[in-house]
């Protein structure tokens, strides 16, 4: 039985479905069981990170799990959530672990760099046994769907940092690299840092989906005080605001096209425009 945390997330809901797909046995964790639409082979299980006594049930009689955790970083003294999903892990004996986490995981030291590092660790670490992999992506294309409200009432999307470039990456493309680190055992102790095909900054992007839904779209530029405005109000602290402020002002990082989806899936990485044809009916037409 493979258990898949975050399963109606962009990630997990697509993991569930190539799982169901390839005929193995798989478990859906998410805290709305009833209201969760998963494929009919697909069992739903309730968990809660922030409640580690929910998850023993979620873990029991797992042989793999693939972990992600949605606890905004430096919203607790430490990854509590990573923590309580590895812990449980540990105690239901499960095996094989693909964790989640994100471009340059616990590389550095910001308290970004600092959280991940310990929720890295909770995987990674030899005392747990776990045979783990992690997979580090960049920015994800489904970051887009945060314009649909803004197009429901015009043209003009307030885009913060939307000259900024990164080779974003299909949710989609992930699904499929954890399916196969879960299923095949060829992808053991390996850290894969994850891109895109291509390196679009955020107004290129909404070009590509204007096109795709026929509307002529534009940015509205979002000054650097209200974007920290608007990650304190997600409740961002102030240190981690000026981390996050550092990572996407200085240098390129997150610009470059790595190699590794290709390598993996054995074929090119989604682009961008497929994607959004893929999704197109999740925004509203004129
Ligand atoms: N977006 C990006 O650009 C980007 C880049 C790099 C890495 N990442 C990482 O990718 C992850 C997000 O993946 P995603 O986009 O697939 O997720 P998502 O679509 O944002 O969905 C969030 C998922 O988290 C689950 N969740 C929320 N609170 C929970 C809790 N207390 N206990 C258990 N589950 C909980 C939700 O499940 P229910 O509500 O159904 O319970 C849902 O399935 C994050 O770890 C993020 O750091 C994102």
């Amino acid at each position: 039985m493979i258990l898949v945390t975050g399963a109606t997330g962009h990630v997990g809901s697509e993991l569930v479905r190539l799982l169901a797909a390839a005929g193995e046995p798989v478990r859906a964790m998410t805290r709305w069981p009833a209201q969760a639409r998963f494929p009919a082979d697909a069992e739903a299980v309730y968990g809660d990170a922030a409640d580690p006594e929910s998850l023993a049930a979620a873990f029991a009689g797992v042989g793999g799990a693939f972990l992600m955790s949605a606890q905004a970083v430096g919203t607790a003294p430490e990854p509590t959530h990573d923590l309580a999903l590895a812990a449980a892990a540990e105690r239901a004996g499960v095996r094989r672990v693909v964790k989640l986490s994100t471009l340059d995981g616990g590389t550095g030291d910001d308290p970004i760099a600092r959280w991940q590092r310990t929720a890295e660790a909770a995987v990674t670490d030899p005392a747990r046994g776990f045979a783990w992999t992690l997979l580090r992506p960049g920015r994800f294309m489904s970051n887009a769907l945060q314009w649909a409200g803004q197009l429901r009432t015009g043209d003009e999307v307030a885009i913060p940092f939307a000259d900024r470039p990164a080779a974003s990456i299909d949710p989609s493309d992930l699904a499929e690299i954890a399916a196969l680190a879960l299923t095949t055992g060829e992808h053991t102790d390996a850290v894969y840092e994850l891109s895109g095909p291509q390196s679009l900054t955020p107004t290129e992007e909404l070009a590509v989906l204007g096109e795709v839904l026929g509307r002529d779209l534009r940015v509205r530029p979002v000054s650097t005080d209200a974007a920290r405005a608007g990650m304190s109000r997600y409740g961002f602290p102030p240190e981690v605001v000026d981390a996050i402020m550092r990572r996407t002002l200085d240098g390129d990082r997150g610009s470059e096209v790595l190699p590794t989806a290709e390598k993996v899936l054995g074929r090119p990485a989604r682009t961008f425009a497929r994607w959004a044809r893929a999704h197109a009916a999740e925004f509203p037409r004129p």
